[in-house]
């Protein structure tokens, strides 16, 4: 095994995810179905003899819920949580509030996968205007940053590494380092980006991969923080692949 564990875990289904909406960084709550994925993912690291010292998540509430619903299934005592936006999902800009079949069927399955699952090519931007733009740009959980005149209104996976990647080096890593034993609860394609920089996958191999809602997967590194052990999911194989299957299948036109 590697000199050090780190377990991550996208948060349990979404209400938006529920209704196939595009969602990024508006702040929508866990479904019933979410709710149970997060209670089942902290049974999975009770049974996994998983304990942590330190949690990180997004400024997002379905990401604190699933980590705070994780905590509490396995037992954990009051743990410092740590909330950050680097580690918010992707801004999907103009697409935020569209149904992905709908856009599937209006600009093509090839184009909403390449919105999705693409490395550096960007989504439409959210302008001023935008139905959720206010209630994005204007929420006081961003007092912390972005800066305004850094606040995003669109992130390809690229420039959401960008802003993922100092979170992961500056404090995930030192914290490793000190022995202290991790939980990231964070969201579709943060996780992709730092999953993208931990296997140095290439552009081709992150567009084919989609993380499932609600399950635990276990990272081990070496001392360098080079993975020894990739991406173990605490789940049956069969399980997982369906989870994925079902995250895939979003962006199919119907
Ligand atoms: C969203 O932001 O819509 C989801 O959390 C992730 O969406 P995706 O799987 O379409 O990237």
């Amino acid at each position: 095994g590697g000199k050090y564990k780190i377990v991550m875990v996208r948060h349990g289904e979404s209400e938006w995810n529920q209704k196939n909406q595009f969602c990024g960084w508006y702040d929508a709550n866990l479904s019933e179905k979410g709710q149970e994925e997060a209670l089942a993912a902290g049974k999975a690291v009770k049974d996994a003899g998983l304990e942590f010292d330190v949690a990180h998540t997004s400024v997002l509430t379905r990401a604190q819920v699933t980590l705070a619903s994780i905590l509490k299934a396995s037992g954990h005592k009051e743990i410092p949580i740590q909330k950050t936006w680097r580690l918010n999902e992707r801004h999907y800009g103009g697409l935020t509030g569209l149904n992905k079949a709908e856009t599937a069927a209006k600009y093509g399955e090839a184009q909403v996968q390449i919105w999705r699952r693409s490395f550096d090519t960007p989504p439409p931007p959210m302008e001023p205007g935008h139905p959720y733009y206010d209630n994005i740009v204007k929420d006081a959980r961003y007092a912390d940053g972005p800066k305004p005149e850094e606040f995003p209104q669109f992130e390809s996976l690229k420039l959401t590494i960008e802003r993922t990647l100092p979170y992961w080096n500056d404090v995930i890593i030192p914290q490793m380092k000190e022995g202290k034993r991790i939980l990231i609860a964070a969201h579709g394609n943060s996780l992709r980006g730092i999953v993208k920089h931990l296997d140095n996958l290439s552009e081709d191999a992150i567009m084919a991969l989609n993380l499932p809602t609600g399950i635990p997967f276990v990272y081990e590194l070496d001392e360098n923080f080079k993975p020894v052990v990739s991406m173990q999911f605490l789940g049956d194989e069969e399980t997982v692949k369906k989870a994925i299957e079902a995250v895939a299948a979003q962006g199919k036109a119907k």
